[in-house]
């Protein structure tokens, strides 16, 4: 068995607390669409996973880990992912701070739009993401970086991200877009399906998991053209050419899971930013199996439940 712990769209912001998306940038602003982390939120998080969900394989965190892009917001995004934890089955820091950080399992993640915005007006293509992710986002790598994550019962997974945040506001197919939209570019789908082709033939008892940040276009998720993975359904086409059943997603606030011509897309929700009118939410996911036969067995999602300021169960999308 094989078990992850998936979240998302995080929205590290130096200033939490605030609300909205556009507030982050512009303080009198009112706007509360899209807005920054609830530091509260973000301290229950970790002390759920660490309480409840100490022994998973592995954290994933599919992008939009900052809210800005600002090296300042990555920081603080960084230091709650990564500031190493002080005890033992704990999730202090040795600054007394929640982080997600401890024991040995592994954190896979990659940036999402936000991550890459160069300034108050959201326009894409920063570097910033890496500086200050070096270890677990290299530069060079064509947008493309693969993990192998060895699970406690002994069972192999290669998780391969894939980076289709937009080059430039220009990449984006309608005015605005940049905000929000991904590009499905060729240059980084073919170097996906090479690493993934090039495990599966060398590793055939590996399994093998995608991630994109945003969700290819899935009819269920009513996902929008401001939002949109830009050429998305040439993702889904190479996820079949390749065997690779399982897409894992975020970007749309929205838990969700579809499966469409054998491949499917399970996409988290927010885990803390605040407001989030779809809630807010931590993802269980288990898989049994080997190389292609990996098969999801069990997903447990946990929504933020406001009257017990904790996380619980959410049996109706549970199984
Ligand atoms: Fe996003």
């Amino acid at each position: 068995m094989f078990k992850l712990i998936h979240i998302s769209d995080l929205h590290f912001a130096a200033g939490p607390n605030k609300g909205g998306f556009i507030a982050a940038f512009a303080s009198n602003a009112t706007n509360e669409r899209n807005g920054r982390h609830n530091q509260d939120l973000a301290d229950l998080s970790a002390y759920f996973i660490a309480k409840n969900l100490g022994d998973y394989d592995c954290l994933l965190i599919s992008g939009d880990i900052a809210t800005r892009g600002t090296e300042a917001d990555l920081q603080v995004a960084r230091q709650y992912v990564l500031a190493p934890a002080t005890q033992s089955g704990g999730y202090l820091s040795t600054h007394n701070r929640p982080t997600l950080s401890y024991g040995s399992r592994p954190t896979v993640l990659l940036p999402g739009n936000h991550d890459r915005f160069k300034g108050p007006l959201g326009e894409p293509g920063s570097d910033k993401f890496e500086h200050a992710f070096p270890n677990h986002w290299k530069v060079g790598l064509n947008g493309v970086q693969s993990v192998k994550v060895v699970a406690a019962s002994g069972v192999e997974v290669s998780i391969i991200s894939a980076d289709f945040t937009l080059i430039s506001k220009t990449s984006a197919s309608v005015p605005g877009g940049h905000f929000s939209q991904g590009r499905c570019i060729a240059a980084i789908l073919s170097y996906l399906k090479w690493v993934t082709n090039t495990i599966r033939k060398r590793y055939p008892e590996r399994g093998i998991i995608w991630v994109s940040h945003f969700p290819p276009p899935v009819d269920s998720f009513d996902i929008g053209v401001y939002h949109e993975l830009i050429d998305g359904d040439l993702l889904l086409t190479a996820a079949r050419s390749c065997s690779v059943e399982y897409i894992l997603c975020g970007h749309l606030h929205k838990q969700g899971i579809s499966t469409y011509n054998g491949v499917t897309v399970i996409m988290a929700g927010t885990l803390c930013q605040w407001p989030s009118k779809n809630g807010n939410w931590i993802h269980a996911l288990e898989f049994v199996g080997t190389g292609q036969n990996l098969k999801l067995s069990a997903m447990n999602n946990f929504l933020y439940n406001s009257d017990n300021v904790d996380f619980g169960l959410d049996v109706a999308s549970s199984f």
